[in-house]
């Protein structure tokens, strides 16, 4: 399994930013390796950074309609990302989750209509501070997990992100075994699922993810890569984490 770091700049970047894109993408042609590097950026910026990726590093939305053209003011389709250039999305973040009341029937829907586009897809899931108190992190993470995937086969390149929703943006982390927990959980159901279809799906940690802590996080069991977002801003320290990754992977 091919490791994947994966940046979320979520509302952040004006054009002048496209040039830590630039940064990124040389620090990978210096570096040859078989890490898989993204950066998902917001909808405006994805032509741009298109261009500044040069082929070299992947390109993502951060969210689709689940709809395809028509009259949805404001939305964006999965056919549209694939247009400007990208090749992956985030969808079910918990961002959108809470901000824009997406259930996980919504979040189905959209990654169906990514599939079909043929876009890679993140999807994440994870449990609030309240929820792993009470006990119930593996049950909120299984439940949501299986109600935010389409009754289909798994599209290619199908990622799960588990970011706790207290480990975002916060500086707290959970433990490894914490990670461990919910990722084998995660790798059990979808084993269940989809069977031998379910082996190429890749299972990553979010949430607070730097260089410092990076290495150990990769060496988790059951963790296939991360998706970064303060970290993946600039150059300097998303590269730092894809380093990380590269040791990881050529060992
Ligand atoms: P931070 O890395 O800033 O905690 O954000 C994580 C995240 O939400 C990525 O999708």
């Amino acid at each position: 399994m091919r490791t994947l770091i994966a940046g979320n700049w979520k509302m952040h970047g004006l054009q002048a930013r496209l040039g830590e894109i630039g940064a990124i993408t040389r620090s990978i042609v210096a570096h040859p390796s078989a890490v898989d590097v993204l950066v998902c950026v917001p909808a405006t910026l994805i032509t741009g950074a298109v261009q500044a990726a040069g082929g070299v590093l992947q390109i993502g939305g951060e969210d689709c309609s689940a709809a395809e053209a028509g009259p949805f003011t404001g939305d964006i389709d999965a056919a549209m990302l694939r247009d400007a250039g990208a090749t992956s999305v985030i969808l079910g973040h918990s961002e959108r989750r809470q901000n824009h009341h997406e259930t996980d029937a919504i979040v189905a829907a959209k990654v169906a209509a990514a599939w079909q586009h043929d876009l890679a897809t993140i999807v994440c899931i994870g449990e609030t501070e309240a929820q792993r108190s009470k006990g119930n992190a593996l049950k909120v993470c299984g439940d949501q997990l299986a109600a935010s995937l389409p009754d289909m086969p798994p599209g290619a390149r199908t990622s799960i992100a588990y970011e706790p929703l207290w480990a975002i943006g916060t500086g707290t982390m959970p433990t490894r075994e914490q990670i461990a927990e919910v990722l084998g959980h995660v790798r059990a159901a979808l084993d269940l699922r989809f069977a031998n279809a379910a082996q190429p799906i890749r299972i990553l940690y979010g949430g607070s993810v730097k260089a410092e802590n990076a290495r150990a996080i990769l060496a988790t069991p059951d963790v296939d890569g991360v998706l970064i977002g303060g970290a993946s801003l600039r150059a300097e320290d998303f590269d730092a984490i894809v380093e990380i990754a590269r040791g990881r992977s050529a060992g």
